[in-house]
């Protein structure tokens, strides 16, 4: 969602019911991994040689980044077939981008791209839609200062740590080594994207697990870093400063947090037999199927195989009578984007289910948990809002009454909550009215068209 687009508040939004569905069956396949298409243009775009990606994800967040990375130097085109081909500048090679960089919707693109700016004696603009502008950035500043760069809130801030923001890369930065306060994935990354062009060692020591994605990319792509796990669990991360990156032939798996829904959905709507194909399993990212199946979900996996270099498979989901449990906080780094489809499952469970741990999800797209316990309450789900989570109790199976006529659920332009809130309109009796579906192009272009697909057959 770009932000020069004056039509991104939620009143002038396009609103949309999703109606009860038949049983959904067949096939899917959902597009690429979000995280790791991100992740493929910045690398490719510091990489001197042509990088070629396959399956990446054309979501707006992902466009975001391929357009700031052009504006610093990199050449990025798609092919007829769908492959990508990115032309590097290699490391430390950023040019100074002429226009503010606009990050639209997108949380990572931002925080990510700070961190590659903050070791470039580069200064860039960084704008985005009026979700991204209320989301913190301090946790970006505070390692990014120490290594050298420096920020200047801009008029129109709503604080000194919010879009939009300058920045001032330092050349050379300073190599930290740095304890992160939240088990954030963006941050550590941030911090070695920031140290690839920092001489030294730049050190995250990571108490909490994130999601991998660029500890494993940034070795591919020849960079020397090195995991140390500790006994008590903790990861220290450490990456050799002026690093040389050769160019890589990447394919992109599905994305775990995009098939999320279509598992939901299979799972609650009866009669449903899908399978979706292709979807990532990476341990980091994939505990909300797990924890599906600890509540009575029937999700097998189909040909676990590799796909550039991460875990996949193809997943066969049915209809299943779901049980409410107390989710266990230390899963909520691995599933931390996939509590709102959760809350839907939770919803039509039975029994009472348990959320702590939640914390992070406040400073999301939206605030999910305020956001969530809105929608599902006027869907006619009993929840209860807690500081760090929500507790559902659920109808046992039986489908949510659905938004009143005239009334629809807020999405606060968060494309999950839309989503998520699309499948519990599947699992109602009178359909859920969505005020605004425009987000779901940030992360998941073709949702409806493969809902309505399915729901169709
Ligand atoms: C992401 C990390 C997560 C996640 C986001 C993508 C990434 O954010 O919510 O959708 O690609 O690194 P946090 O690291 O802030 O939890």
């Amino acid at each position: 969602m770009s932000s020069a687009d004056p039509a991104t508040t939620a009143s002038s939004g396009r609103p949309r019911r999703f109606a009860p569905a038949g049983p959904l069956k067949g096939r899917i396949r959902v597009p690429g991994d979000k995280s790791i298409s991100h992740r493929s243009i910045m690398l490719g775009a510091l990489a001197v040689g042509e990088t070629r990606v396959t399956g990446l994800l054309e979501g707006e967040d992902v466009l975001s980044t391929a357009a700031a990375m052009r504006a610093m130097g990199a050449s990025i085109t798609r092919e007829a077939d769908g492959t990508w081909s990115i032309h590097g500048v290699g490391v430390g090679g950023l040019l100074q981008p002429q226009q503010a960089l606009d990050m639209g919707n997108s949380g990572t693109s931002t925080r990510l791209l700070m961190g590659l700016v903050a070791s470039h004696a580069i200064t860039a603009s960084f704008i985005g839609d009026a979700s991204l502008s209320k989301r913190p950035m301090g946790r970006v500043i505070e390692p990014l200062s120490l290594m050298g760069a420096d920020f200047t809130a801009s008029p129109g801030a709503r604080g000194s740590q919010t879009l939009p923001l300058m920045m001032r890369g330092a050349a050379p930065a300073v190599p930290i080594a740095y304890r992160l306060p939240v088990a954030s994935a963006q941050v550590k990354s941030a911090i070695l994207l920031a140290g690839l062009n920092t001489p030294g060692i730049t050190t995250v020591i990571e108490p909490v697990p994130t999601r991998d994605h660029s500890e494993r990319m940034l070795k591919g792509f020849g960079a020397e870093l090195e995991v140390e796990v500790e006994p008590d669990g903790t990861r220290v991360i450490r990456v050799r400063g002026e690093a040389e990156f050769r160019p890589q032939q990447i394919v992109v798996p599905g994305d775990p947090s995009s098939a999320a829904f279509f598992v939901v959905a299979g799972l609650l709507v009866p009669g449903s037999d899908l399978v979706i194909e292709n979807v990532g399993l990476n341990p980091t990212r994939a505990a909300l199927f797990d924890v599906l199946r600890q509540m009575g979900g029937q999700i097998d996996e189909l040909d676990r195989r590799e796909v550039g270099g991460e875990p996949v498979a193809d997943l066969h989901v049915r209809h299943s009578a779901l049980t409410g449990i107390a989710v266990d906080p230390a899963v909520v780094p691995s599933m931390v984007d996939e509590f709102p489809v959760l809350f839907v499952a939770a919803a039509l469970a039975r029994g009472r289910t348990v959320t702590t741990g939640l914390e992070e999800l406040r400073v999301k797209e939206s605030d999910r948990i305020s956001a969530m316990r809105a929608a599902l309450e006027l869907a006619g789900a009993t929840v209860t809002e807690t500081a760090d989570g929500l507790i559902i109790d659920g109808t046992g199976g039986d489908p949510l009454p659905g938004t009143p006529e005239g009334a629809a659920v807020t999405t606060h332009l968060d494309h999950r909550i839309a989503m998520s809130m699309a499948v519990a309109g599947l699992a109602s009796r009178a359909g859920v009215e969505v005020d605004d579906i425009r987000p779901i192009a940030t992360s998941f272009p073709v949702f409806e068209s493969l809902l309505d697909g399915l729901a169709d057959t």
